[in-house]
């Protein structure tokens, strides 16, 4: 038997803990393990409940030698993989305890820093390749074809601004995200902001031409905000109504007067960007504002997107206490909605 005292503090740790007599029979386990391994293993030997050969490994050692061991445990709660790093210890009365230290977060971060960095390299590595491509060729065959080397400058050049428009979204998503935490304290006008991201776009619009239909409240509306964030939210929006619209279509871009938004459970206004365009099947939507996440990457590629203008939307819009949210019917189009707390 474990000592009393040592089950109720295992018992009420927050992580998976369990003990193993010297005869290697589990002889206790929390709640947390009992979830990580099962119900019903006390008084069976270690090795068919835990049966992961790294803590087995790891056991008995510590059981041989009675040193102290850490070792790393990967499983299943829930269906969420876990990963924990595993120390093994003995208490006075010769039970072997084993604690599990979750450090499935740091896996997590160190993941998702991973994916980041290989999901920039391949945004940067295509064009790059293409510059080079072209480099070599203007160097040898096109060498004397002022026409070859026209056409080749001019995708060169949209290339490399390709590269530039990337590192300038990921430059202004580190500051969104750096900034996140810090309330914003410029009073902003939210009629001018609209109007003035329309005019940022003009020769996007002149380009596909979509008819614009423009709804502003009657009143001026303030927010407590950043302006240059607050454009740069609209614009990203206006800029996919653009692009993923009907060629021609309507874009309705209206802004509410302030009402009492049960959503935020304050005054608030809402500003919607809606088009008519191809639309977003539902099973993409939870997942576009993450980095990089396009529907169609090839189109959006040809567009000169780099799939960060809504994970730019939503820190942007998590900073001013806001909402966001997508409502679409595949082949008839979207409609993008932003809840504003006004003060
Ligand atoms: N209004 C829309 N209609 C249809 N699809 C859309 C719309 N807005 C966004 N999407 C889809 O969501 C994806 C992610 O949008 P996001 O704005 O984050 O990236 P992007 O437009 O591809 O590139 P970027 O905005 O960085 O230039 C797009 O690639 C597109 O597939
Ligand atoms: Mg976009």
């Amino acid at each position: 038997m474990v000592d009393p005292k040592l089950s109720d503090i295992l018992g009420i740790l927050p992580f998976p803990a369990l003990a193993i007599t010297a005869e290697e029979k589990i002889s206790f386990m929390n709640v947390m393990a009992m979830q990580l391994f099962g119900q019903g293993l006390i008084g069976r030997h270690y090795v068919n409940a835990l049966r992961y050969p790294n803590l087995l490994d790891a056991i008995e050692a510590t059981l041989k030698d009675k040193e102290l061991r850490n070792a790393r445990y990967q499983g299943t709660i829930a269906q969420r993989e876990v990963v924990y790093e595993v120390s093994c210890n003995f208490d006075l009365a010769d039970h072997l305890i084993l604690i599990f230290d979750d450090k499935s977060g740091i896996e997590d971060a160190n993941q998702m820093r991973r994916d980041f960095i290989a999901n920039v390299s391949h945004e940067l590595k295509t064009p790059l390749t293409a510059l080079i491509g072209f480099v070599e060729t203007l160097q040898a065959t096109a060498k004397d074809d002022p026409n070859a080397r026209e056409q080749f400058l001019a995708i060169m050049k949209s290339e490399a601004q390709r590269m530039d428009r990337l590192i300038a979204d990921l430059l202004s998503l580190s500051r969104v995200e750096a900034s996140e935490r810090v309330r914003p304290t410029q009073r902003v006008n939210l009629k001018d902001a609209v109007t003035e991201s329309i005019e940022a776009l003009v020769p996007l619009i002149e380009k596909s031409n979509p008819k614009l239909v423009i709804e502003l409240s009657k009143s001026p509306i303030e927010v407590m905000g950043e302006g240059d964030q607050l454009r740069q939210v609209f614009i990203n929006l206006l800029e996919n109504a653009i692009k993923y619209g009907k060629n021609g279509g309507v874009i309705t871009i209206s802004l509410s007067e302030p009402y009492y938004e049960p959503k935020l459970r304050k005054d608030a206004v809402s500003l919607s960007v809606k088009d008519e365009g191809i639309g977003i099947d539902p099973i993409h939507i939870p997942r576009l504002t993450e980095r990089f996440y396009r529907v169609d990457t090839h189109r959006s590629r040809e567009m000169g997107g780099t799939g960060l203008g809504l994970a730019i939307v939503k820190h942007i819009m998590n900073r001013h206490r806001g909402r966001f949210m997508i409502d679409s019917t595949l082949g008839s189009g979207t409609e993008v909605k932003l809840l504003l707390p006004v003060y």
